[in-house]
């Protein structure tokens, strides 16, 4: 079993979508290890995108993630990277594939209601940069 880092990102909080969200995610077999609301502040926005810091798109994704609450997850399972990755679908929600949260809820490329690790250190830098391990691991 693997445990994965998930962020449900301010465009799908707005709209009252985190309930549905993580009822699609735990329907598909993820467990919610550990799990809050919060607002990120805009160092630990920086620290999170750090890979995308050269990106044309990277100041605006920051000011995106600012404007409102995330809600943060750890969710475990098998294969629970990849898993997660598949049930959010393409980046941009216009590709994903039918039943995404991607595809149901995301509004535009930037705009699109999830985030999920895509490999597992990087599960385990982000797990560590929103929870204690001692959340999760159990
Ligand atoms: P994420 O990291 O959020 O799970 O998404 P991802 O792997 O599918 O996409 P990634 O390439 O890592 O990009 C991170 C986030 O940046 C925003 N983005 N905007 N305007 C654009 O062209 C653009 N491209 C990416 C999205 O919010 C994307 O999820
Ligand atoms: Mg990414």
């Amino acid at each position: 079993m693997d445990t994965t880092f998930s962020m449900i990102k301010p465009d799908a909080t707005a709209r009252n979508l985190v309930g549905a969200i993580i009822q699609k995610l735990e329907s598909e077999g993820l467990k919610l290890q550990a799990g809050r609301l919060t607002r990120i502040t805009p160092s630990l926005c920086e620290t999170f995108y750090q890979d995308h810091k050269s990106k044309p798109f990277f100041k605006s994704l920051i000011n995106f993630m600012l404007s409102g609450p995330v809600f943060v997850m750890a969710l475990k399972g098998e294969k629970a990277v990849e898993k997660v990755r598949k049930i959010m679908g393409h980046t941009d929600p216009a590709q994903a594939r039918p039943g995404t949260i991607r595809a149901l809820y995301g509004e535009s490329i930037e705009r699109n209601s999830i985030h999920g690790s895509d490999s597992l250190p990087n599960a385990d830098r982000e797990l560590a940069l929103f929870f204690n391990k001692t959340e999760w691991k159990w």
